[in-house]
């Protein structure tokens, strides 16, 4: 494996930082792009600073001659398009920005590589599935229900396009939800672990949600950073499921971290006026927040991996259960001031 580059956009993201550290424990010389901000948080890639194989480059996926000039100048193997607007609720507000960014920056980056044996990886999503029934798998037909999934799934049919067209190595991995404790707070799942954290160190009152019903299939950031690498070690490029085969709704999410921290829960109440109840105490510690809710929803996600694992022999490895228990115990530890993301991904290694 030595000696190969990796160019990562999107790479002071989750799955990022955590492909990063997958990749240059396999001996890859590894580039990321990082944007431009006057607030630039990195914290999560703190611990590769010192490391020679690690480099960073500004730039943009919304910028097309910034990107070309880095991939002649980098010359990577492998590169991985993680870079996005990455919020499916967000993309109501900044429709057009998303299609700029998830849609156009695929474009962009595909164009820069046409000519080239560079293999390409486009983090494709399961939320292009939308509203067709679960479970889904790479036959089942796109139904996206957002601008977020309309934009990642112009992006999905370019790389297909691409391949056909120009005989790229370019693969899309359609990856169900994956969260650690890396994750992004604006997402439920992190909102939820870092709200009970809070919560069992006396410093909040209570969690305000969207819908508890909605059903997703949570797996491990970092169990599926390695499928995104095995997609690109096969010889021939192809498009894969990868998520665990369990769904569990939001509310299952809320109680399996409150009871992480040792609380039970009964729910009362129905829609807008559903409470989660403190067994123990009758406190109320959730609510339903209409703010929440999203113009269109996408109610249940949950996939079929078969391909990946008869393919890729890509299996998940870390359960449900534990990724709830470990992004509640970091939440625990980052709020106690004892644990930071370097500790995090240090702990893992
Ligand atoms: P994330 O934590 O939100 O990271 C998104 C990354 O994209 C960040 O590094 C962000 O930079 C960068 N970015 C935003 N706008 C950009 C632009 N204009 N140009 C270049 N980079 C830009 O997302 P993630 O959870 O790691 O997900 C990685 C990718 O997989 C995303 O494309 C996401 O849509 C897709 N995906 C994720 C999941 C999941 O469950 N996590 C499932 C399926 C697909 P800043 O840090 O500077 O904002
Ligand atoms: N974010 C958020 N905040 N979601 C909430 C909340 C809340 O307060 N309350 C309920 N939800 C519901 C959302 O409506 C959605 O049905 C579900 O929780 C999951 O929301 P997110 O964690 O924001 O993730 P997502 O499923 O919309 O999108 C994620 O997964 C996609 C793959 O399916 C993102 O990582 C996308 O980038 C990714 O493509």
């Amino acid at each position: 494996m030595l000696g190969k580059k990796a160019f990562i956009t999107g790479i002071t993201g989750q799955d990022g930082a955590l492909l990063a550290q997958f990749l240059l424990e396999k001996g890859y010389e590894v580039h990321g792009l990082r944007l431009y901000s006057a607030s630039t948080d990195t914290q999560r890639l703190d611990i590769f600073s010192d490391n020679g194989n690690f480099h960073l480059h500004y730039g943009d996926l919304t910028d097309g001659g910034n990107l070309r000039r880095l991939i002649e100048t980098i010359a990577p193997d492998e590169i991985y398009n993680l870079g996005a607007q990455s919020h499916v609720g967000v993309s109501f507000e900044v429709p057009e920005a998303t299609a700029q960014i998830n849609a156009l920056g695929t474009l962009r980056l595909l164009e820069a590589i046409r000519d080239t044996d560079i293999r390409f990886y486009q983090a494709s999503s399961s939320e292009m599935f939308g509203s067709a029934p679960a479970p889904q798998d790479e036959s089942t037909p796109f139904a996206p229900c957002s601008p977020y999934a309309t934009a990642k799934l112009y992006a999905y049919w370019l790389v297909r396009n691409y391949r056909d067209s120009y005989g790229l190595h370019a693969s899309n991995g359609v990856l169900f939800n994956h969260e650690s404790a890396l994750r992004g707070e604006e997402f439920v799942t992190r909102k939820i672990s870092l709200a009970v954290a809070a919560m069992a160190l006396g410093q909040q009152e209570s969690l305000s949600i969207g819908n508890l019903d909605a059903r997703r299939d949570w797996g491990h950031a970092r169990d599926y950073v390695e499928g995104m690498w095995r997609m690109l070690q096969q010889d021939t490029p192809d498009d894969f499921v990868l998520a665990t085969g369990k769904a569990h709704s939001v509310r299952d999410f809320i109680n399996a971290a409150f009871a992480c921290a040792g609380t039970s829960l009964t729910w009362q109440g129905q829609g807008l006026d559903e409470k989660g109840i403190d067994r123990k105490t009758g406190r109320v510690l959730v609510q339903v927040d209409p703010q929440f809710f999203r113009p269109n929803e996408v109610h249940e996600l949950l996939g079929d991996a078969s391909k990946a694992s008869a393919k890729l022999g890509w299996k998940p490895r870390i359960s449900f259960g534990q990724l709830v228990e470990e992004m509640v115990s970091a939440d625990i530890g980052a709020l106690q001031g004892g644990q930071s993301y370097e500790q995090i991904l240090l702990a893992a290694e």
